[in-house]
């Protein structure tokens, strides 16, 4: 059924006062929740708040629950949504600053943890650093991530009590990708890197970064790659 109107009802939070705002909103050809958004924010309530950039799927800053869900707010069609109601809430595990902006530095550190660039073996050569382009093929899912915290928003662990400072499926995934770049210096101790329950082995395998990337970056995959390597790895170094 085509809603020719819809109630975008919206969680609100400023400090440590909480709950929900409707606004109805006219669905026109195309339009996104992100538009919506900025609708409500032109035309009804210039205080909502909540963070895009790009408004097409790069940027990555534009993550959000919708109707229970974990997805990009640009690149979410309200007509495809199917209902009157559009429910938007902050995407979980991390702290909200207002509405729908979460604090986003908990994700960052542990994204940095994992040195996310290339840490080259040999010295600056005089031409490029080229890539096995059979390799880059397989590794070009993971450089697809765009770092919009879908996956961290979705995983179990962070929001179980005692396991906040488990890394995350990002993390994770991007330290898989530089470990399996045939370019890069010390990828055994990458792994060691990560060789904890905050690391690789805190991950529950249920796959929940997969279902919401909205990337297909598949940050599992890179979790149990990565266990596999460091387990044969160290066989092999026995
Ligand atoms: S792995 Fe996917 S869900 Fe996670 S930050 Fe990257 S693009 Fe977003
Ligand atoms: S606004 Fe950039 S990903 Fe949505």
């Amino acid at each position: 059924m085509e809603f020719k109107e819809v109630t975008l009802v919206i969680r609100r939070q400023q400090n440590s006062t909480a709950g929900y705002d409707s606004f109805p909103v006219k669905v026109t050809p195309g339009l996104t929740v992100l538009e919506a958004l900025i609708l409500i924010q032109e035309n009804q309530d210039p205080t909502l708040s909540f963070r895009y950039s790009c408004r097409g799927a790069v940027c990555g800053a534009c993550a959000m629950m919708i109707n229970n869900e974990i997805k990009l707010a640009c690149r979410t069609q309200i007509r495809y949504l199917n209902a009157a109601k559009v429910k938007v809430e902050p995407l979980p595990n991390l702290p909200v600053i207002k509405d729908l902006v979460v604090e986003m530095t908990e994700f960052w550190e542990k994204y940095k943890y994992v040195k996310p660039w290339l840490q080259p073996k040999d010295e600056h050569p005089a031409t490029e650093r080229l890539m096995d382009e059979k390799l880059r093929v397989k590794l070009d899912p993971y450089a697809n991530c765009i770092l919009c915290a879908s996956c961290y928003g979705a995983c179990p662990v962070p929001a179980r009590s005692g396991t906040r400072s488990f890394l995350g499926p990002a993390a994770l995934a991007r330290n898989f990708r530089f470990y399996a770049d045939s370019r890069e210096g010390g990828r055994f101790e990458r792994l060691e890197r990560v060789n904890s329950m905050d690391g690789l082995w805190g991950c529950d395998t249920v796959f929940k970064c997969v279902d919401f990337c909205p990337k297909d970056v598949r940050p599992t995959h890179g979790i149990v790659n990565s266990r596999k390597k460091l387990i044969t790895g160290k066989l092999l170094r026995k």
